[in-house]
């Protein structure tokens, strides 16, 4: 489902220091199963050979020395239209300008007018430049015409300036990318709100009460519906993986927190995912100030959380809820029978159920194994999966539970 695989990606490269950070694109890009073919400008190659991206990418990197007596002779025609992306990373003033003006006079500007495929350009450039009127015109002008402008961004420049200018880290413009071409996906223009990570409850102002998940499967969720061409809402607590790109995060820390975010992103939402490891208890009394280990070992009596998607089930008649709600069971004992009541406890279309007592499921590490209950009987038994494809499993099934639901006329 990775949105990225199999594409045909165009990638410019520019005379900028920045063109060191093109090559690890290069190599993302291609690890992420896509096509790259290069091309370098003259002044790109004073920075870096074309050698460099042939070698991450497995195929020819392209000079201006191509442009003329290539056997196809026309080869920038070639480029173009096999293309179903062009981006140029970095990209430098001097190109922006000539890119608004329609400058035919290299293989890249050649290349970038015949192409008729969505374009990404990610300028990198020192400070003043990038805010000089002439340049932000160019950017303009060309995101007028329809060019995905990534970045740059603000920080250390080759300068010596701190400013904005730096180029956007590769991995955010792979997760850019990743989204232009999830724009299609099954779920489009659907929002889906997903919880992640294990909530935190304070005993102190220093200490709390929480849990070993590491927020990953929710994560991993939150991409695959992002893949999907979803609007997503990411409600975590975790601040240790980065936020996928394009999803909307939502930082809390306690279960009461979870719950009012959830409550307020599912006002408008079609799917809600709870991933999350939502403590069923809380300190009944929270110390203002540090609990002294002088005054000896405190009794801690602990009072119950609510349980958010129970209250979400009750709070909400059936045609107001989001359309599909999708829950977890993590359990360490009678998997199949503790699932099962918590399914219909929760009102969800289906549950994810897993082990967590196995050493290659649960918390922290990047594979699971799941089995996904039905509310309408259905028992599925997936293998060991990494955590991205369980995530995959999980929305295929949302994306028929959508289909269905909409299908359907709404309850009265
Ligand atoms: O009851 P248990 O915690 O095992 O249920 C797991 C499912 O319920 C998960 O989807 C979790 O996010 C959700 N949950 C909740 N509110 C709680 C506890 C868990 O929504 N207080």
């Amino acid at each position: 489902m990775n949105p990225i695989q199999g594409k045909r990606i165009l990638l410019g490269v520019t005379g900028s220091i920045a063109c060191y950070k093109a090559a690890d694109l290069a190599s993302k890009l291609t690890q992420a199963g896509a096509q790259v073919d290069t091309i370098l400008t003259k002044a790109a190659t004073q920075f870096i050979t074309p050698l460099t991206f042939q070698a991450v990418t497995g195929r020819r990197a392209y000079t201006d020395g191509d442009l003329w007596g290539h056997d196809a002779h026309v080869l920038h025609i070639g480029l173009a239209h096999q293309a179903d992306l062009l981006v140029i990373a970095p990209a430098t003033a001097n190109t922006l300008a000539q890119l608004a003006q329609g400058s035919a006079d290299s293989l890249l500007n050649l290349t970038a007018l015949a192409a008729t495929c969505p374009r990404l350009l990610a300028p990198a450039m020192d400070g003043g430049m990038y805010t000089h009127p002439a340049t932000q015109a160019n950017l303009q002008l060309l995101a007028e015409r329809g060019a995905r402008i990534v970045g740059p961004e603000e920080g250390h420049l080759a300068s010596g300036l701190v400013a904005r200018g730096r180029m956007t880290e590769p991995l955010a413009i792979l997760g850019h990318i990743r989204q232009l071409f999830a724009q299609s996906g099954a779920l489009r223009g659907r929002r889906v709100v997903v919880t992640a990570g294990g909530t935190r409850e304070p005993l102190d102002p220093v200490r709390f009460l929480s849990n070993h998940s590491s927020g990953k499967q929710g994560y991993a969720v939150a991409q695959a519906a992002l893949d999907l061409g979803a609007e997503v809402v990411l409600i975590t607590t975790t601040t240790a993986l980065p936020t996928p790109s394009g999803a909307q995060p939502v930082l809390v820390n306690t279960a009461a927190e979870m719950l009012d975010a959830v409550q307020q992103a599912c006002q408008a939402a079609e799917v809600l995912i709870m991933a999350a490891a939502v403590a069923d208890f809380r300190p009944a009394q929270v110390a203002t100030q540090k609990i002294k280990k002088q005054t000896g070992a405190p009794t801690i009596e602990l009072t119950p959380n609510p349980d958010i998607l129970a209250t979400l089930a009750q709070q909400r008649p059936l045609h107001d809820r989001p359309l599909v709600v999708v829950g977890f069971a993590a359990e360490t004992e009678n998997l199949a029978t503790n699932a099962q009541v918590k399914l219909q406890k929760k009102g969800l279309d289906f549950i994810v159920a897993n082990d967590v007592s196995a050493p290659d499921a649960g918390f922290a590490v990047d594979t699971n194994r799941v089995t996904l209950l039905g509310a309408d009987g259905t028992v599925e038994i997936l293998p060991l999966l990494s955590k991205t494809e369980v995530a995959e499993q999980i929305l295929q099934r949302v994306v028929k539970l959508l289909n269905n639901a909409t299908a359907k006329p709404k309850l009265p």
